[in-house]
């Protein structure tokens, strides 16, 4: 099922809001990330310099067949190769990964979702001792042109909250700032 506010506005408007090289430098995610799982790659707006950056290979699914055919007509217009993208509901379905097989999974733009702490421990599933939950979101601020609902719209402590009660992770409190509307968190996955 497709997750409450989830429906991508024009895709030239959702991209002007986004500084997406930015944004991914100041998460550090880069080089050192093997494999990766990514939950809606939308317009493939992160999906593909993502997989750019990765040493190994980005999984990314979608449950809009639609938002899956534009990502991978992009992969191949740009000769990105290492990117597997599939149509899939993660609520359902899980990440269609192995478990305990990536060194990080994102979760961009997304937890304002029914079911954070579920869909939380399905990420921490996926990911390998060591490996991360990469969150991003909308600020909590009715200013930014565009975000969920404010009355569903999470702060970075609840997600903190969410994340530590799953029993999977760990966070160091740190809130990391992705101008120009968004903030950033990394969630370690605690040792099994
Ligand atoms: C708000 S968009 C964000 C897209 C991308 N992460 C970004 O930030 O550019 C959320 C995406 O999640 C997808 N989605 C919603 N429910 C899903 C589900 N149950 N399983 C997989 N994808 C889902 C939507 O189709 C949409 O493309």
């Amino acid at each position: 099922m497709r997750l409450r506010e989830s429906g991508m506005p024009d895709e030239g408007y959702w991209e002007s809001l986004l500084e997406v090289e930015l944004i991914l430098d100041c998460l550090g995610i880069d080089g050192r990330i093997r494999d990766a799982v990514e939950l809606g790659c939308g317009y493939g707006t992160f999906s593909i310099p993502v997989a750019r950056r990765l040493l190994g290979t980005l999984y990314t699914v979608d449950v809009d067949p639609a938002m899956v055919a534009r990502t991978r007509a992009r992969a191949e217009a740009q000769s990105v190769t290492n990117l597997v993208c599939k149509a899939l509901d993660v609520m359902a379905e899980g990440f269609g990964v192995p478990p305990a097989s990536m060194d990080a999974c994102l979760l961009f733009n997304i937890l304002h979702c029914e079911e954070p702490v579920r869909l939380l421990r399905l990420a921490g599933d996926t990911l390998r001792d060591g490996g991360a939950a990469f969150v991003i979101h909308w600020r909590y601020d009715p200013a930014t042109p565009r975000g969920p609902s404010m009355d569903i719209r999470p702060r970075p402590e609840q997600i903190i909250a969410w994340a530590l009660e799953t029993g999977l992770f760990t966070h160091d409190g740190k809130v990391i700032d992705l101008p120009p509307w968004h903030y950033g968190l990394r969630l370690a996955r605690a040792p099994r």
